[in-house]
């Protein structure tokens, strides 16, 4: 049969990387198929060693010194401790080995054309909201055929990643508040070739509304039940891409903020919409933060500054058109020329205020923000961790100028909301302690047995000044990548997820590969990123010094080299046996449950080791440390993001994130999650509101006996 070609998708003829051509354009712009956008020549872990010895060299002191210097993170030692002294140093408690609350028995790697979710035996999944639901008492109901950009506002949107449920206070677990965004849009399989063709303008409308952020009530009988979403609760909320945002910290109201049309008062100070919201964190406040990853394939620009391209920024028509509908997405234009300088920063909503105006970080910097995701450090201050998930780009921490309030009053929750906003800006560098000749690229271990070394987080802004010459605070914010760059950063193989354990306070960096390592000219293997041509990724475990999550030291280990261990000689799995795990490939969003496993949702196995993308249990501590089990798979051609986990309860959540992706409206290759072919082929009823077409949703796994009550 003869596959409509779409017409928004004429540059579909490639696969490079890890993801579907689908995904690759739509997602990201093509961000692995051009040119690396990082072209500084800021070390590695090599030009680490060679530099400090010239410098120690230069400075008369020894070859030993120098070396210790090197491997010590090309940090005296000293300033390690005066780091520390500065701030208490917690000693956190040590955790015991554990036992999972959540029983399953682990299911084998499902096959990248089987268009189904498979939970374990026992287990049953259910969606609790599918794109299109209506969220508010006037939603109209979904129409496949002929929707709106008007109906679109008021129904659930497009491909979610991060997701969290916020238990109501006061409900007894029967009421909750559904946190999520909606990434990007796939038209070439939301309309007919026939729509696209004769309505594109309007297509595009419908498009736009199915960006952003959704927020929306849940309720259940009692709390073994699965969730249903409530339509037209109070606090149901769909932020839009006309959605004012206000901006926080010290670039706020800068010039690089501002266009020209900017109404006086609130020049550089608000901006509407948000865009590319991938992965993101819930603060210990009760606010959901959401990053801003892929914002650049949105804007068309002259891309003739080095900070436009250094960001991926270029002159070409965007993939979804939409500056032919809104000028401010054509930076070329004088009157928005800094629209794109407004995108790529961590969001901040307050999902229990449906009025307030949520906010962008500029204190945390600007670059492809995967998410962020906050620890309280024992002194009270507030860390967020956050990668910036680009082919050698890098991983950056936040620490608050302010202290965190406990309390739950109305005045402590307003003051936390306020932390983020101040505060010092650092980004990492990674150092191993294996000789350079044993890191090979082939991603065998070192004669240590571990890839593993030191780190230090570099400073970007401290005490409210750059700590970068020749860049102005507002600079290092808005241009940060430039401003790491500068500071020597380690490049990394794409950090999605950063995530410290809530109760070990270890950082989990989930690098989820990079197929450009150490081809060409780019940067080589080192020990914190062993494989050329990462196609598999690799999980970074940082332990900050002293326990202190403030501290500007580190310690750091290799937890997983993922890959499919039948076939792949370099995977590593924390020593733990490779023929007894599941194989993993493209880790990531991370999650830790209530006795502290780690949880790893993949993007990307299909093209690297051809079975469909899954949600992982990791075992972090104990004699079984490094083994994954498998615990659900998406369908086809689907990533799988949240993810949350209720393990007292047994209830697991997942975002299906584009299913179906590489089919189109005409020959869908998914049916997820209503299988209406299925349906009807078996003779059942076709529920109400089911459409023949896949459909990005929430969706909660918990045990048969639950959902039959
Ligand atoms: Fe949207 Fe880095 O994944
Ligand atoms: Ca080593
Ligand atoms: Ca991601
Ligand atoms: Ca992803």
């Amino acid at each position: 049969m003869n596959t409509p070609r779409r017409p928004l998708l004429p540059m579909l003829d490639h696969v490079r990387g890890k993801r579907s051509a689908v995904t690759c354009a739509l997602k990201c712009d093509n961000a692995c198929l051009g040119e690396v956008c990082n072209t500084s020549s800021n070390g590695y872990f090599r030009d680490v060693v060679s530099n400090e010895l010239s410098r120690r060299s230069a400075l008369g002191l020894g070859l030993a010194s120098a070396l210790t210097l090197a491997f010590t993170g090309g940090q005296p030692a000293g300033r390690a401790e005066a780091s520390s002294s500065s701030a208490p140093a917690a000693k956190l408690p040590q955790p015991t080995i554990p036992k999972s609350k959540l029983d399953f028995t682990p299911i084998r790697p499902v096959d990248k054309l089987v268009d189904e979710l498979t939970v374990p035996k026992g287990y049953v999944w259910r969606p609790i909201i599918r794109w299109g639901d209506g969220l508010f008492h006037d939603s109209p109901d979904f129409n496949l055929e002929s929707q709106t950009a008007a109906a679109q506002a008021r129904q659930f949107g497009y491909n979610n990643d991060y997701t969290d449920i916020l238990e109501l206070p006061g409900s007894a677990g029967k009421r909750a508040v559904l946190v999520t965004n909606h990434e990007y849009t796939n038209e070439g399989i939301m309309f007919s070739a026939a729509q696209l063709a004769s309505d594109a303008a309007g297509t595009r409308a419908v498009a736009r509304a199915a960006h952003g952020l959704s927020v929306v009530e849940l309720e259940r009988q009692n709390k073994n039940q699965a969730w249903r979403y409530v339509k037209g609760a109070p606090l149901n909320r769909r932020y839009l891409i006309d959605t004012l945002y206000e901006f926080t910290g010290p670039a706020a109201g800068s010039a690089l903020l501002t266009n020209p049309g900017d109404p006086k008062a609130q020049a550089g100070r608000t901006v509407r919409g948000t865009l590319g919201n991938c992965s993101g964190g819930t603060t210990p406040w009760g606010t959901v933060l959401s990053g801003e990853e892929n914002f650049n394939g949105y804007f068309r620009a002259a891309a003739t500054s080095k900070e436009d391209k250094r960001y991926g920024l270029n002159d070409k028509p965007t993939t979804r058109l939409w500056e032919l509908d809104d000028a401010r997405f054509d930076t070329r234009n004088p009157d928005y020329a800094n629209e794109s300088n407004r995108f790529g920063w961590i969001v901040e909503i307050d999902p229990m205020d449906p009025t307030s105006t949520p906010k962008k970080h500029t204190a945390l910097g600007r670059f492809k923000h995967e998410g962020a995701n906050v620890r309280v450090a024992a002194n009270g201050r507030v860390v967020a961790y956050s990668g910036d998930d680009e082919r050698f780009d890098y991983l950056y921490k936040f620490v608050s100028k302010g202290t965190y309030r406990a309390g739950t009053s109305k005045a402590d929750r307003e003051h936390n909301k306020t932390l983020l906003a101040e505060g010092n800006l650092y980004v990492a560098r990674f150092a191993g302690n294996s000789p350079s000749s044993e890191i090979d690229g082939s991603g065998k271990l070192p004669s240590d047995g571990s890839f593993d070394g030191r780190g230090e987080w570099l400073p970007l802004v401290v005490d409210g000044k750059s700590a970068v010459p020749g860049m102005s605070v507002e600079q290092v914010l808005v241009y940060t990548r430039l401003a790491a760059d500068a500071a020597g950063a380690t490049k990394m193989d794409r950090c999605e997820d950063v995530e410290p354990h809530p109760e070990s306070g270890k950082v989990y960096v989930v690098c989820t590969n990079n197929s450009n390592r150490g081809v060409g000219s780019n940067a080589p293997a080192d020990e914190a990123n062993p494989r050329r041509q990462n196609r598999d990724g690799h999980i970074v475990e940082i332990t900050e010094d002293g326990g202190d999550q403030t501290a500007t030291t580190f310690s750091w280990n290799l937890l997983l080299v993922c890959g499919d261990p039948a076939v792949n000689k370099s995977t590593y799995f924390a020593g733990y046996p490779a023929d007894n795990v599941s194989p993993i490939s493209c880790p990531d969003n991370v999650a830790f449950d209530s006795a502290g496993f780690m949880w790893l949702a993949t993007d990307g196995a299909p093209s690297s080791i051809g079975f469909n993308d899954g949600l992982f249990r990791v075992t972090l501590e104990g004699p079984e440390r490094g083994k994954v089990e498998q615990f659900l798979s998406v369908p086809r051609d689907a990533e799988t993001c949240g993810p949350v986990v209720r393990d007292a309860e047994r209830h697991v959540f997942v975002a299906v994130q584009h299913p179906g992706e590489d089919g189109t409206f005409e020959t869908p290759y998914s049916y997820f999650p209503d299988y209406v072919p299925a349906l009807a082929s078996a003779g059942k009823p076709i529920p109400a509101g089911a459409v023949r077409a896949p459909r990005p949703a929430i969706v909660q796994v918990l045990p048969a006996q639950h959902a039959r009550k």
